[in-house]
């Protein structure tokens, strides 16, 4: 798919004040500083479309983004940012939670992983929580580009496997450099395969 344009439109704390159209909406969600609004800018070819920062907890609302005037793009705040205060935790929770659970156009959530890391907790709860609720997701690991392909590799293979011992079925799973562009056609064609179903 080829991005023709990509707007920003709205952010949010709140999932009822988001755009009223039907579009179809696709969301990165992910731990604070995985990548999530790198990916974005990655997609769209537009560097600071979405607000990035070497330190976690730059994105706090729920950014909407136009593309290609036919879909909608969605920045998330990341969780699990341990410095934050309890009370900014549980809200920027209760802001992630109402948006996937009651957002009827989210049609596909995109939860991005460390390609670096073994699977932590709080990724397979969110996971869990995810399946119990019946939210579509996939799984997108990120910034490649800091391991060596080899290195990559196993350790993807290291997280599908730790999977495997939970699920018996895994969602699908991308795998991406925003910094080397690396992923960015698989994710667009798997977006683009979604949205001439519906
Ligand atoms: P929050 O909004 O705080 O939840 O973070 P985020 O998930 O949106 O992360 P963000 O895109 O702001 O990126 C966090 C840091 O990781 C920034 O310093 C980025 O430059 C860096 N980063 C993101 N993606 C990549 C990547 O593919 N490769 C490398 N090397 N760095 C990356
Ligand atoms: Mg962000």
């Amino acid at each position: 798919m080829d991005i023709k344009s990509a707007e920003f439109v709205i952010s949010n704390t709140d999932f009822r004040k988001c755009p009223e159209s039907q579009l179809p909406e696709y969301a990165f969600i992910g731990r604070s500083n995985v990548g999530k609004s790198s990916l974005i800018n990655m997609l769209t070819n537009k560097n600071g479309l979405a607000m990035t920062s070497s330190k976690p907890g730059k994105t706090l609302l729920i950014n909407h983004f136009l593309i290609n005037n036919n879909w909608h793009l969605v920045d998330l705040p990341g969780y699990g940012f341990a410095t934050t205060g309890k009370k900014m935790r549980e809200q920027l929770q209760t802001i992630i939670e109402s948006y996937i659970l009651y957002r009827e156009q989210l049609t596909c959530l995109f939860l991005l992983i460390d390609s670096r890391h073994a699977p932590q907790k709080i990724d397979v709860e969110f996971m869990t929580w995810l399946g119990e609720n019946g939210i579509p997701f996939a799984i997108v690991f990120t910034k490649l580009d800091k391991m060596s392909a080899v290195k990559a590799k196993e350790s993807m293979n290291a997280y599908r496997e730790k999977l495997k011992e939970i699920w018996e079925e895994l969602p699908p799973i991308f795998s991406t450099s925003s910094e080397k562009r690396i992923g960015r056609d698989e994710l667009l064609n798997y977006i683009e395969t979604i949205n001439k179903t519906l």
